[in-house]
């Protein structure tokens, strides 16, 4: 993704600094910093406090992470605690399990002398797989903007909404859901993207807006209660949202509130469409509804909103009285049935053909 005429990527590893550097996503939009991580301690803190995030990212900076606890520690005593640390710092996202998981398989076998460059060396093919799906899903979900189009319900623009942020930001580079967005602008398909702000924590004011503004395609942010109004009026041709784990028989989690979106299209006849890799399916799991774990965040994320002030220093107001409890579920789950379609790398599935996708996978892992 370029900003301002540099290509960026949302992780690097700085072999000068020797670390994993980051984009601040805490900071966004207000400023632009790339701090660098050079402990695993450093990184579980980034991955929990949000300074990354988005489920393919957070996967990748897990990855990153074990690099660097090895380079503190090669014994396997080190590399099962970093794993274990990384693993609990956010529960919802299976990309960051998947992550892990694969890195222990390669890890416990080797050497513990060669162990810190082959983490490395994961690390960095990681963020390179996490690329080439994210541009593969562009590829494919471009196909039903192209349908949208060609069916034409607005004589001059297609309107995609969209929930949270699941760009470039989330991942390494492309996005998820926005990556078909991406590819549609690009082709000279004129889209108009409605923005959901994604309270509490406001991902898609502040970083979809601005990925998008970066990328020249035309939005409009609308609160997060406006969706079903504008489903109603005939204003959405389709939903994109990405996704943070979807179970075998095709439950999505996603961000809080993601679940009601699904509901209002399914209620308009507005096609409902998650984006992800397939490393964001979870095959051990069936019922998402009864078996994905919900994140639970701090109350002051709902009882406070943070912005700049007037000198442009961030800062956090209150919008909720005093004394007020408050609960902070992050994610919900939207069940198979309310889901048109995944696009995945793979190709486009309904949630009845997931079999067939899983049985695609085995085949090109045996
Ligand atoms: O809490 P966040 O900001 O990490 O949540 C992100 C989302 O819910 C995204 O939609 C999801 O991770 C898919 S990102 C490609």
């Amino acid at each position: 993704m370029k900003i301002q005429g540099r290509h960026y990527r949302s992780i690097w590893w700085d072999s000068e600094g020797v670390g994993v550097r980051v984009i601040n996503q805490r900071l966004l939009p207000f400023s632009f910093e790339t701090p660098l991580l050079q402990t695993v301690a450093q990184v579980e803190t980034a991955i929990r406090d949000m300074t990354v995030r988005g489920a393919p990212l957070i996967g990748v900076a897990a990855a990153f992470g074990l690099a660097l606890a090895l380079r503190a520690d090669v014994a396997d005593a080190a590399l099962e605690a970093a794993a274990l640390r990384l693993l609990a710092t956010r529960p919802t996202a299976v990309n960051l399990r998947h992550a892990i998981e694969r890195a222990l398989q390669l890890l416990r076998p080797t050497p513990a002398a060669l162990r810190p460059v082959t983490a490395l060396d994961f690390a960095v093919q990681l963020a390179d797989e996490d690329v080439a799906l994210c541009q593969a899903i562009g590829q494919q979900g471009l196909t039903l903007i192209e349908a949208a189009w060609a069916a034409r319900r607005h004589p001059e623009v297609v309107n995609i909404l969209t929930h949270c942020n699941a760009g470039w930001l989330a991942t390494v580079d492309w996005g998820t859901a926005l990556a078909p967005i991406y590819r549609a602008h690009d082709q000279g398909i004129p889209v108009h993207v409605w923005v959901d702000e994604t309270r509490p924590r406001n991902q898609g004011a502040l970083l979809t807006a601005l990925e998008l503004g970066w990328h020249g395609v035309p939005y409009t942010v609308v609160s997060d209660n406006a969706g079903g109004h504008l489903m109603q009026r005939g204003a959405v041709d389709l939903c994109l949202v990405g996704a943070d784990r979807v179970s075998a028989r095709g439950d999505t989690a996603n961000k809080i509130g993601t679940y009601l979106k699904a509901l209002a299209a399914h209620d308009n006849g507005v096609g409902f469409h998650a984006a992800l890799p397939t490393p964001t399916l979870d095959w051990r799991i069936a019922d998402g509804l009864a078996d994905i774990p919900i994140e639970e965040r701090a109350a002051d994320e709902v009882l406070q909103v943070q912005g700049p002030n007037g000198a442009g220093v961030l800062h956090s107001v209150r919008v909720a009285a005093p004394g007020s409890a408050a609960a902070n579920p992050a994610f919900d789950v939207t069940p198979a049935r309310l889901v048109t379609s995944f696009i995945t790398e793979r190709g486009i599935f309904g949630p009845q053909d997931l079999p067939r996708l899983q049985g695609l996978l085995e085949q090109a892992r045996a």
